[in-house]
């Protein structure tokens, strides 16, 4: 996979979509972070992120989202920044940061990670840091759980089993890639919120993942398994069981929510039939997010 590019003095990274194929909480530490299983993917959509050195530091947003991120220290981007540069203030020059916001916000699937994770490993290149994946996870776990898994899909986007709260992480080493339709109405949905509203802490731990040659093997392995924080978000969001519903009705072989939602996603056999769907729902819903994907395989 290539998520990165470099044009002069610019470094550009993909910020790829992250995407809870299954999500089962496990249990719950006592700092208050759940313990998870996870079976997560990226695809080849998402955010864009580009570094250039700069007189002084600057951070432009642009894209359908950009009207609705923080352009203080509140963003994730800019704390990225800052917690990399406390590491060797004198080699971390002023830099202009741009992001293009193509991902929703509050929707389950990565947003403000996976531009932390496109961030701290675009300025690790362009300060000329030299810090080792390692310490890049250290550093991404104190910005967000979900932040070494967004990190992974940088190095390498194989799909992965997370465990512990997002910091446990295996690379599956046989599955393919899968073609993946996602579908978001606006609704946003903190994630605090919807594990707090969880009524059930200590649920069944996922079957352990196999090797899986084909989609429908992927399909019916997820089957089994479950998003445990589907419930809680759907006591916000009592639509979200009509858009699976839609979703199967358009020819999908598995849905489901991603994360903490409220984005849907479904899988399909073949590209054709993604596309497909895409264009009925997208016909129906004009005003919603409908996006396609090729998530990456193992290879
Ligand atoms: O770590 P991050 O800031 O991305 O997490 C957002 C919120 O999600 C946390 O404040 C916590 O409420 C919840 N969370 C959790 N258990 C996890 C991951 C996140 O309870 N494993």
């Amino acid at each position: 996979m290539s998520v990165s590019a470099r044009d002069g003095a610019t470094i550009s990274r993909l910020a790829p979509v992250k995407i809870n194929l299954a999500l089962h909480v496990t249990g719950q530490r006592a700092n208050g972070y759940h313990e998870l299983e996870m079976i997560v993917a990226f695809g080849d959509f998402g955010d864009h992120i580009s570094v250039t050195p700069a007189l002084h530091d600057d951070f432009t947003v642009s894209g359908y989202y950009a009207p609705f991120i923080p352009l203080n220290n509140d963003n994730l981007v800019l704390k990225a920044r800052d917690l990399l540069r406390a590491q060797n203030p004198s080699r971390c020059l002023p830099v202009h940061i741009h992001l293009e916001k193509k991902l929703p916000i509050a929707a389950g699937i990565g947003g403000g990670s996976t531009d932390a994770a496109a961030a701290l490993t675009a300025l690790n290149e362009l300060w000329q840091l030299n810090l080792p994946y390692e310490t890049l996870l250290e550093l991404g776990l104190q910005l967000g759980a979900d932040v070494p898994m967004c990190l992974h899909s940088q190095q390498n986007g194989a799909p992965l089993l997370v465990r512990g709260i997002g910091e446990d992480l295996s690379p599956l080493v046989e599955f393919p890639a899968l073609h993946i339709l996602l579908i978001n109405d606006g609704t946003a949905l903190a994630t605090p919120t919807i594990f707090k509203a969880l009524h059930k802490r200590d649920n069944p731990s996922l079957i352990a993942p196999d090797a899986f040659q084909s989609i429908d093997e992927v399909c019916a392995y997820l089957h089994k398994t479950r998003n445990d924080l589907f419930k809680p978000a759907e006591t916000l969001a009592p639509q979200l069981q009509s858009h699976l519903h839609e979703l199967t009705a358009s020819g999908a072989d598995f849905v489901q929510m991603s994360g903490s939602g409220a984005t849907c996603f479904a899988i399909f056999s073949t590209r054709e039939n993604m596309l497909q769907a895409k264009q009925q729902i997208r016909q129906a819903h004009p005003d919603w997010f409908v996006v396609t994907t090729q998530t990456y395989g193992s290879h």
